[in-house]
């Protein structure tokens, strides 16, 4: 794995492998708290990510053994005011769109604790996987605030609304195995094999037709906020788009001559 020099973050760790980038938010002292400073980093990095053609996929974990992110850090948000609060809300939601809007896949290694901001952070990703340590929460009410990150909204659009509201209410703790059967997480692996997986699994979608890859993320994330018929329209608009494209005739050209196709982004 390399390490990109450029730009340096304070907070995050940027490491490429291939076209995989491997974003790590890395203040373990605070269990990778997203302080004001990280969240634009985050975002800054998934706006480079976006913009990158070299960049295929993205993958978002937290360094160190222990915690994904452990949520929007506490000592920021105690001394807020109303217009500060809700500006801060604003600004986690912006980076939670960047990551959801990166029209690449993103995926979250969810490696420990992934409480608000943190659980929040994650549902922005297309896929989670989790570590079987890994136990993620919205627990905002326990602190008298909610969750401000997308949370409420996601959420229920992600394990529906009766499950969302319960686990938000109570602002329990999810472990890993019930947030598999849920669909809060896609798939458990063992701690050490997390990353290799969350690797593999961006591999392999960079290996299909890549515009045929974003086509589906905005088909289905731009898709959930629309009535049916609107989604059905949006999808026949894309697949119409699609046909124009070099790559689409390439994917299926090889399929019929029996080899590997030769996407090109065109
Ligand atoms: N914001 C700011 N600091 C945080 C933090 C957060 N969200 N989560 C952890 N930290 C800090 C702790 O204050 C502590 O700092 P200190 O060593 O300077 O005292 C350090 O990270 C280690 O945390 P600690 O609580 O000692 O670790 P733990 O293993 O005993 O517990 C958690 C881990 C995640 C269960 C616990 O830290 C926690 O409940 N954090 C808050 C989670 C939360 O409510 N998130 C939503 C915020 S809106």
């Amino acid at each position: 794995m390399t390490t990109t020099t450029a730009p340096a973050y304070r907070n995050l760790l940027v490491e490429q492998r291939g076209a995989v980038t491997v974003l790590s938010v890395n203040r373990p002292d605070k269990l990778n708290a997203l302080n004001r400073e990280t969240l634009g980093e985050v975002e800054d990095c998934a706006r480079r990510f976006a913009a990158d053609p070299a960049r295929g996929a993205l993958i978002v974990t937290g360094a160190g053994e222990k915690s994904f992110v452990s949520g929007a850090d506490i000592a920021e948000l105690a001394v807020l005011g109303p217009r500060e609060a809700e500006e801060v809300s604003r600004c986690g939601q912006r980076v939670c769109d960047a990551l959801e809007r990166a029209g690449k896949p993103v995926i979250a290694a969810v490696n420990g604790y992934a409480f608000g901001g943190g659980c929040e952070l994650a549902l922005a990703c297309h896929v989670r996987l989790a570590s079987e340590n890994a136990v993620l929460g919205l627990p905002e009410v326990s602190l008298g605030i909610m969750p401000g990150y997308g949370g409420t909204q996601r959420l229920p659009r992600l394990v529906g609304p009766g499950r969302a509201l319960e686990i938000i209410l109570s602002g329990r703790r999810v472990k890993a195995d019930e947030a598999e059967r849920i669909g809060l997480v896609n798939r458990v692996v063992p701690r050490e094999q997390l990353l290799e997986e969350a690797v593999k699994l961006a591999e392999t979608i960079l290996k299909n037709g890549p515009l045929a890859v974003s086509a589906v993320l905005e088909a289905v994330t731009r898709g959930m906020q629309l009535p049916l018929d609107d989604g059905l329209r949006l999808e026949s608009g894309l697949f119409g788009l699609l046909a124009a494209s070099e790559d689409m005739h390439e994917g299926l050209k090889a399929f019929l001559e029996k080899r590997t196709a030769d996407f090109r982004r065109r």
